[in-house]
């Protein structure tokens, strides 16, 4: 099996509208992100991964891509991408993008010619009648053109869905990747993965979609190692697992983990079915706590009930802000022990909660409208990131953000807590360099415990992982303990602590 980078790499994902605004007009871009490179070098990421990042009408905040070759004007420019991706290099971080193969924008060159001319329909799913798919933001999944025919979209109406019949899908999608592999980009998380095809029955986890990764494979391949994410909400690991075969995706997220409730039975299950299925393709496992479309965990983990739920079924219901932070602080040092990659996403190495008390008039997921104001959408796991400062915008640039950010994020400041050693940023940072040299790609062994709420297992460096999810404290095996995300009392772990030890 090859060694190469991504297979132990942390990643850390930018959500470029709300990670810091260069040009002070309220969205994040390029120029904040260059100018908190070195931020994200101490914090330890291997690798950056952006959300889309070209013109965009923004209707799914940037999952409508109208130019795949192009960057967003509110973003910056081309050139400007091309320098990012060279002052990373230097600082030795790997950039990797998002591309989105299941569908395009309304206002993409292909979507306008295929409009002005039914003849031109064929790279989308044009029917003269529509059937009953729902879209997964709510609502119908086909609208209606001025002609009469209707089109698919799985997701808003301003996102139509290409057509993987049809073969100049595939060639572009081909020469994008060329594209931007030839300007450097070092990998591609690969939006919607399992989509693509349809049948007149399913639409997703179609077998020929397998095909247009092998393809994509061989181009990754020919050049000098790239990575290849899926994005793919599956129903089980196997099915995931097939997507990750030695010829097809490199790695894709794992979304069973990011689920999970904290719960040390379920988390030993999920651990232990994803390290047998990945081994069976060769592939790392990956450990995913959040992303930009979910729950932030700390109010996650404050619930009684600590899962994700897809629909913004917890929304709003009560959380123990204080359980939530310990368990994420918990939950962190378990993720960052356990084999394999790790993503971290902006804002969750700060701890910032999900914002729930967004004005309804300001949320801007199109989940939001499309539900008819049932789903609350994602906005709240997307508020522009506190730099500095004592009151809003925390120096993210500009007078107003995007989104506003709670008056009360003032001790959540990047600044406040590189001045807290106890920090969750030192947490995360003091976390990182430790599993850089000592965890990362590998195995596991799992070690008796005597309690089943107790997960604990070493590393082949001799590291040692133990997580008590117990309502007591139980006593820490001998050796010298190295990290903890909580406070240790006399070799006492306290309920919801993990602690890595060196034991050999
Ligand atoms: C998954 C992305 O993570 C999400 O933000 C987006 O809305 C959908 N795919 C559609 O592109």
């Amino acid at each position: 099996m090859s060694n190469t980078w991504w297979r132990g790499a942390a990643i850390y994902q930018v959500y470029l509208r709300s990670f810091a605004d260069g040009n002070g007009d309220g969205v994040g871009d390029l120029a904040g992100l260059r100018s908190r490179l070195p931020y994200l070098k101490d914090l330890g990421a291997d690798a950056i991964w952006l959300n889309p990042w070209y013109p965009s009408p923004m209707a799914d905040g940037g999952y409508d891509v109208a130019d795949y070759r192009g960057i967003e004007p509110v973003f910056g420019t081309l050139a400007e991408a091309e320098k990012l991706i060279a002052e990373a290099h230097e600082l030795d971080l790997k950039i990797i993008i998002d591309v989105v193969p299941n569908h395009s924008s309304t206002a993409s060159a292909w979507f306008q010619e295929a409009l002005a001319d039914p003849a031109a329909r064929d790279r989308f799913w044009f029917r003269d009648e529509p059937n009953d798919w729902q879209s997964i933001f709510g609502g119908p999944a086909w609208t209606q053109v001025p002609d009469g025919q209707w089109y698919l979209h799985l997701f808003a109406p301003e996102q139509p869905d290409f057509n993987w019949d049809n073969p100049e899908v595939h060639q572009e999608f081909e020469d994008v990747l060329r594209f931007w592999f030839d300007r450097g980009v070092d990998g591609v998380r690969v939006d919607s993965a399992a989509l693509l095809y349809k049948s007149d029955t399913a639409w997703q986890d179609l077998d020929p979609v397998h095909d247009v990764y092998r393809h994509w494979r061989r181009v990754a391949d020919s050049y000098d190692d790239r990575v290849l994410i899926g994005e793919l909400w599956l129903p089980d690991q196997e099915s995931l697992a097939r997507y990750l075969r030695p010829d097809e995706l490199h790695t894709a997220f794992n979304f069973d983990f990011l689920s999970c409730p904290w719960d040390p039975h379920e988390l030993r299950r999920v651990i232990d079915l994803t390290l047998t299925t990945h081994a069976t393709v060769g592939a790392p496992p990956t450990w995913v706590l959040s992303n930009h479309d979910v729950t932030r965990p700390v109010t996650r983990y404050g619930r009684a009930d600590t899962g994700f739920a897809h629909g913004g079924a917890l929304h709003g219901t009560p959380s123990d802000p204080e359980l939530g932070y310990r368990r994420a602080r918990a939950a962190a040092l378990l993720a960052m022990a356990l084999p394999g990659g790790l993503y971290v996403y902006q804002g969750e190495e700060l701890g910032l909660p999900e914002v729930e008390d967004l004005p309804d008039e300001l949320r801007q997921d199109p989940m939001y409208a499309r539900s008819g104001g049932t789903n609350p959408g994602r906005d709240g796991c997307r508020v522009p990131l506190p730099w500095s400062g004592d009151e809003p915008p925390f120096g993210f640039g500009g007078p107003s953000p995007w989104l506003p950010q709670p008056e009360n994020w003032r001790k959540l400041t990047a600044e406040a807590q590189l001045a807290d050693l106890d920090s969750m940023l030192n947490l995360y940072r003091t976390g990182l360099r430790l599993r850089r040299s000592l965890l990362g790609d590998g195995t596991l062994h799992w070690l008796p415990s005597g309690d089943d709420r107790v997960l604990a297992f070493t590393r082949e460096s001799g590291v040692t992982c133990v997580a008590n999810l117990g309502p007591e404290p139980v006593p820490l095996p001998d050796g010298e303990v190295l990290l903890a995300s909580g406070r240790l009392e006399d070799r006492l772990l306290p309920p919801d602590t993990t602690a890595w030890l060196r034991t050999t």
